[in-house]
């Protein structure tokens, strides 16, 4: 088992592929701490996970908030005793290009999908710290590193998340804390099949998405879990402040 011994706490572990991230980690050894805004996504995870022999449980917190943020930290380590791996995956997109986006959207992505890493980071690394060291993996996107029509303020967001995710490499490097992330294109989850079915046209939409991607398909959230499980576990142990493409080709294009 790859992660056995470890404990891991992954948000926006109710769905999509922070629910994949989980149900991989726990299956390799981890003891993991699922975190989500959404309660019964979070507490089916923490079932999965059960039914399967692993350990979790569920904090029902939202990673914009941080009192949330801190009260996940404490619930972890009063649980486990420690922190070894810490997976930024929460986040919402909602299209909108400069001129449509409301003020609303704008703050709303920035505290969700940026702020959220800066705050489940800056009260778990403390205890990562303490333990010797660990793994974070935040969750970015292809839009944190080629544009995307309409995705002003998600693009922004996460571009964000790639440039903290190097700034916390450098930061933490000696303290045996390395920091990756993982840029995915289109992946089979909740939040691309809310994209694509609010598009006017869907199964057009969809098309027009598989084909800007030279692997001719969308990814299933497993596929991004793997490349989790590698940035967290050992295997990896020279690689920090890299956000790694796992997009079937799109930004190589
Ligand atoms: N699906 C894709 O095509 C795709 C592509 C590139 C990047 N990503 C990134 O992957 C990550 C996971 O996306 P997904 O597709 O699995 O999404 P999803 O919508 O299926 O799951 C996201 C989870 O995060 C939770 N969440 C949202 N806001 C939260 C908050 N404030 N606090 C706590 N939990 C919150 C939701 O309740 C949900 O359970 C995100 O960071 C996303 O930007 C996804």
């Amino acid at each position: 088992m790859r992660l056995a011994g470890k404990v891991a706490i992954v948000t926006g572990g109710g769905s999509g592929i922070g629910r994949a991230t989980a149900l991989l980690f726990a299956q390799e050894g981890a003891r993991v701490v699922v975190a989500d805004y959404a309660p019964e996504g979070g507490q089916e995870t923490v079932r999965m996970i059960q039914q399967h022999g692993g350990e979790a449980l569920f904090v029902e917190s939202d990673v914009s908030n941080a009192e949330d943020m801190q009260r996940l930290v404490q619930t972890t380590v009063d649980a486990y005793g420690r922190i070894d791996i810490l997976v930024n995956n929460a986040a919402v997109t909602i299209p909108a290009s400069v001129v449509d986006a409301t003020e609303e959207v704008w703050d709303k992505t920035m505290e969700i999908d940026l702020k959220g890493v800066f705050l489940l980071s800056k009260y778990a690394i403390p205890h990562m710290i303490n333990g010797g060291g660990g793994s974070v993996i935040n969750m970015a996107s292809m839009c944190g590193l080629v544009a995307s029509p309409n995705q002003a303020p998600y693009s922004a967001a996460k571009g964000g998340v790639v440039a903290l995710t190097r700034q916390m490499a450098i930061d933490y490097a000696r303290y045996n804390i390395r920091v990756n992330g993982i840029a995915p294109s289109e992946v089979r989850t909740p939040m691309f099949l809310g994209f694509i079915n609010h598009a006017p046209d869907p199964e057009k939409k969809m098309q027009e998405l598989v084909a800007r991607i030279p692997m001719g398909r969308v990814a299933e959230p497993e596929e991004i879990a793997r490349a989790a499980l590698f940035l967290a576990s050992d295997e990896s142990s020279y690689i920090t402040g890299v956000t790694l493409p796992v997009d079937g080709g799109l930004t190589a294009m």
